[in-house]
């Protein structure tokens, strides 16, 4: 789905640079251009990375674990 309509991104490249470690909307922004329009995505954007938050927490975890 294209969230940000100014700079034509997509969900997926969102999700990606919050699994990449951008924990907000402006991060976001930095690395993709996201929400550097207009702003009206911006709470989206912001949604987005939220809803990713257990699944970039559960990674970092999971590579903290010392290999067997
Ligand atoms: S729609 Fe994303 S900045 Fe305008």
């Amino acid at each position: 789905m294209l969230v940000c309509h100014c700079k034509r991104v997509h969900c997926r490249v969102i999700r990606d640079c919050a699994r990449a470690g951008a924990g907000s909307a402006d991060e976001v922004g930095r690395m993709c251009g996201a929400g550097t329009g207009c702003g009206g995505c911006k709470p989206l954007v912001e949604k987005l990375v939220e809803r990713e938050a257990p699944a970039v927490e559960m990674a970092k975890r999971s590579s903290m674990v010392p290999a067997a």
